[in-house]
């Protein structure tokens, strides 16, 4: 059943104060604080609720001391994962927390069956790209003035 925002968060992972749970419209004002700060063209609140009703995805939030402090999002059609959305807020950046989610992430899409995963970065953000290759992500392609300012995006790979 689903919970309500009073509820108790279900954690999926917990290691000391840091818990992963799943995304709910109860976490959407924190999540799109952090969307704000974190890209040039964000996603809105309006958004955000219509993915958390998208069967093709499924989102999950982040906590530090039961504080929202990320999330990520993962859309999986026909065995092939693709990463939609990712942020840490900019005062927990830096920490390894963005580690543990995307790790949390990509061992979920394995075992419901991903064969690949892809997603799209800018090329100006080399930190982001430094997490992916970390995690065995390869740039297989570039897609030409992707983002609304014109910056062209890296299509990366991995494949388990
Ligand atoms: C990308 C992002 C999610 C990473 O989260 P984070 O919690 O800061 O990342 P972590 O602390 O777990 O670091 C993971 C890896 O990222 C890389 N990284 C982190 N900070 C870095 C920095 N200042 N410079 C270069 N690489 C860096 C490193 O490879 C690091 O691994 P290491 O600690 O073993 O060296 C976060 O920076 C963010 O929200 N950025 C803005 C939104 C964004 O760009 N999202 C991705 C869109 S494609």
């Amino acid at each position: 059943m689903a919970q309500k925002s009073g509820d108790r968060e279900a954690y999926l992972w917990e290691e000391g104060d840091f818990k992963i749970s799943r995304m709910r419209p109860c976490h959407l004002p924190q999540v799109v604080a952090i969307e704000r700060s974190s890209f040039p063209q964000p996603w809105s609140y309006s958004l955000f609720l219509s993915e958390l009703s998208n069967r093709a995805a499924t989102y999950w939030v982040a906590f530090f001391q039961n504080k929202v402090i990320g999330y990520l999002g993962l859309w999986m059609v026909w065995g092939e994962g693709h990463i939609t959305t990712f942020a840490i807020h900019p005062a927990y950046r830096g920490k390894g927390f963005g580690k543990k989610l995307f790790s949390y992430v990509l061992d979920y899409a394995r075992n419901e069956g991903c064969r690949e995963v892809l997603l799209e970065v800018r090329p100006s953000n080399v930190k982001a790209q430094n997490l992916y290759r970390k995690f065995g992500f390869q740039v297989i392609g570039v897609r030409k003035h992707y983002y609304a300012d014109g910056e062209d995006a890296l299509v990366m790979k991995k494949v388990f």
